[in-house]
């Protein structure tokens, strides 16, 4: 088939290559020419393992195509997949002004047949939105075509995209023709070949399904967080309380690591989204804005037990900063907590050395330049070089490297009586102060 994804952000660069992969045709559209003339050349606007090279072979062998005109890619395309960006509003609700002008766009120049596909993540009603704008462009033109408009949201993770897109637990489509849902079965037909793992729903399903598989995953991680919290006052170690809980099967493993806080693209904008959303039907969801308020009292625990130990005024004081990217295998600091602890740091007078192994690109862009006037924030090249004379670590995310590091050397670095703060529970307590350490860990 003839495929177009319109939006090369992470959910459609991983949409379009993994469907020329399985041999479709597609094009990518992106209004931003600059990131085309990039991808053209084979330059990538996010970083995904795997991602680089599968675009290049695919658009080698002509199945993969980069445009910055729509109208051109419609030519030849009969399926619309839209994977622009959906950022939130000042209200928390999500921004539709992409969508919708793309809706618009499509509208302006359909005349035949379409299947349009929500990929992004929209709010439930977001398609009869889109099935709205298409037709009334089609009403000004005064031409009639039969169109469909359906949700299939997409869950993968970054980091591990690839593999989420081509062995998906489900796919989720919402669609009403049985036309629609016979190209969305045709579509996705390599990627459910073992067993069927379509699941067809109405529309407002589909697009609900994807907030509250969100709100869901969000929820156990502030419960879990909060629970950290109480062990801390009780005495008792999370960790353990982790994994006696995880090994019942109706709780699982998966989702339940206490830590500093959620971040990324996806679960503080979709929980704000899915909670402004109750407001819009005046229900008070409660569950969700204590999931969204204990985030963001967790994105700040390392700098409480940091205050808690050094006092008030870090002047003087020198840290080394861990992670910066939001999860390991990324170099997305989008809600990252590292940089609220970054900011409670420097705004208390500390100074930084900051390191992670793929983000610093992404740092030198997205943090404020004052930080890196005077020396507060020194980006490095090294996780050791981070701790030569400071005070303390703080780990913030869990990259591999950082999981066995040499504590004799780290130690012959930092000043007398260092200490960690450990964001994500990667160490032994008991290990660190035979190490020489005093050590923070989250609910430990
Ligand atoms: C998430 C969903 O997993 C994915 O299905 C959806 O499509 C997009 O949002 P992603 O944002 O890439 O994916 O990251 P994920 O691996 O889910 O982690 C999200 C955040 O939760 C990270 O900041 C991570 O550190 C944190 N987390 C995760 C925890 O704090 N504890 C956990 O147990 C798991």
């Amino acid at each position: 088939m003839n495929l177009t994804v319109i939006g090369t952000g992470y959910v459609g660069l991983v949409t379009g290559t993994c469907f020329a992969e399985m041999g479709h045709h597609v094009t990518c559209v992106d209004v931003d020419q600059r990131k085309i003339d990039n991808l053209n050349k084979g330059i990538l606007p996010i970083y995904e393992p795997g991602l680089d090279a599968m675009v290049e072979h695919n658009a080698r062998d002509g199945r993969l195509a980069f445009t910055s005109s729509l109208p051109e890619a419609m030519r030849s395309s009969d399926v619309y997949f839209i994977a622009v960006g959906t950022p939130p509003g000042e209200d928390g609700s999500a921004d539709l002004q992409y969508v919708l002008a793309v809706a618009r766009e499509i509208g302006a120049h359909l005349d035949r047949y379409a299947l349009v596909v929500d990929k992004s993540t929209v709010p439930v009603g977001t398609a009869e939105q889109v099935r709205a704008a298409i037709d009334s462009e089609l009403e000004h033109r005064n031409v009639r075509v039969d169109f469909d408009v359906v949700s299939n949201p997409e869950f993968l993770k970054e980091g591990a995209a690839i593999n989420d897109f081509m062995k998906p637990d489900r796919i989720v489509v919402g669609a009403e023709s049985e036309r629609a849902i016979d190209l969305m079965r045709a579509l996705y037909a390599d990627f459910t070949r073992s067993h069927d793992r379509l699941l067809v729903m109405g529309v407002r399903d589909a697009e609900m399904t994807k907030y509250v598989a969100n709100a869901m995953l969000a929820t156990k991680i502030s419960f879990m967080n909060e629970v950290a919290n109480l062990c801390d006052r009780m005495g008792v170690d999370v960790e353990n309380v982790r994994t006696g809980i995880g090994s019942d099967s109706r709780i699982g493993y998966s989702f339940i690591y206490p830590g500093c806080g959620y971040g990324g693209s996806c679960f503080p904008k979709d929980v704000k989204a899915l909670i402004r959303m109750a407001g819009n039907h005046d229900f008070v969801p409660a569950v969700l804005e204590a999931v969204e308020a204990r985030n963001e009292q967790q994105k700040g625990y390392l700098f409480e037990k940091i205050r808690a130990h050094y006092g008030p005024d870090l002047s003087g004081r020198r840290f080394a900063l861990w992670g910066l990217a939001f999860k390991p295998g990324t170099d997305d600091m989008r809600e990252a907590a590292s940089k609220v602890l970054l900011r409670q740091l420097i705004d208390a007078g500390a100074s930084v050395r900051a390191y992670d192994p793929i983000a610093m690109d992404v740092a030198r862009d997205e943090l404020p330049a004052e930080w890196f006037g005077d020396g507060r924030l020194t980006l490095v090249d090294n996780q050791y070089d981070a701790l030569r004379d400071a005070d303390a670590l703080a780990l913030v995310t869990e990259w591999k490297p950082f999981r066995h590091p040499d504590f004799d050397a780290m130690r012959r670095l930092m000043r007398p009586d260092p200490a960690i703060f450990d964001g994500r529970n990667q160490y032994q307590p008991e290990n660190m102060q035979s190490d020489g350490f005093v050590y923070y860990g989250v609910g430990r």
